[in-house]
Order: structure tokens, then sequence, then C-alpha cells
């Protein structure tokens, strides 16, 4: 059986067969819908969330693969909106239909917990998520103001 801890709740995941995605697990079976399906396949980003620290897509994820490991969603990363990353975007006014967005979110994250001061180059290469609604401008914006509240600390 497999046993993973989202947001920092134990989740023995009995009669999950071990293939399924995190995905499905977080939206359907723990209720967690602020992580987005896009394409299934690991191309868009929409499905973004940390898994043991890292960025990971939860659509090509499966629950197998991450037994034992700890799982952070959009709706753990802070309790009320304060993560630097939450609080730039809404600074930036980022979103536009929003879609995308929570894993814009996770993967800035995941970003700034490796690299604090990211160049713009650096931004453009691992932020890969697609944005229909083309604001990598604001993202690109966002991403610099939140890095300056993460030097600061
Ligand atoms: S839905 Fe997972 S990368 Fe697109
Ligand atoms: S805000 Fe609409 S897809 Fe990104």
């Amino acid at each position: 059986m497999t046993t993973i801890t989202v947001n920092g709740k134990v989740d023995k995941l009995t009669g999950v067969p071990e293939d399924t995605p995190l995905l499905w697990v977080l939206r359907d079976r723990l209720g967690l819908t602020g992580t987005k399906y896009g394409c299934g396949i690991s191309q868009c980003g929409a499905c973004t969330v940390h898994v043991d620290g890292e960025a990971v897509q939860s659509c090509v994820t499966t629950v197998g693969e991450i037994d034992g490991s700890e799982v952070v969603t959009i709706e753990g990363l802070s309790d009320d909106g304060s993560h630097p990353v939450q609080k730039a975007w809404k600074k930036h006014n980022v979103p536009q239909c929003g879609y995308c967005q929570v894993g814009q979110i996770m993967m800035a994250a995941a970003l700034l917990q490796s690299n604090t001061d990211p160049t713009d180059d650096v931004i453009d290469s691992e932020m890969w998520n697609i944005c229909r609604c083309g604001t990598y401008p604001r993202i690109r914006a966002a991403i610099k103001t939140a890095a300056k509240e993460v030097q600061s600390k």
C-alpha cells in the first residue's frame, strides 16, 4: 500500500492502484482541486506540485513512484496566501483566465528554493509552463519581486 503525506497530512492510499497518477489522487480522492489538468503528458505544467521539495508534474507521476514522499500543493503552500510568490502574484496581478496559474506559482516557488536570484534567462528556461493568455512578462516581474522578499529573509 502506498502512503504519501500531502500538505502535512499522512494518507494511506487504500484501494488506490500504484500506477494511479498523483493528480487524480489529489483532485478526486483528496478534493484538492487547485492543481489543474492541462495536457496529461508533462508538456504544460498546469499540474505542477512539490514532491520532497522539487517541482513535479503530477499528471505523469504515479503514487507508487513517490511512496513515502511529502507532497505540497497550492492549498498547502501557505495557510493564508502569504508565501512570497503568492504575494508577488497579487501585487503584479499576474493571472488572466487563471487556469495555468497554480502550476506557475508552484514552479516559481520551487525555483526560488534553489535559486534566490534568478536571471531573466534562468526564469525563461526554468519556467517552461505554458500560459495561453501570455502572462509571461508579469510572471517574470513577479518572480523578481518574490526573489527580493526571499533574499531579505
Ligand atoms: S497536465 Fe501535467 S504537464 Fe500538463
Ligand atoms: S492565465 Fe490563462 S492560461 Fe495562463
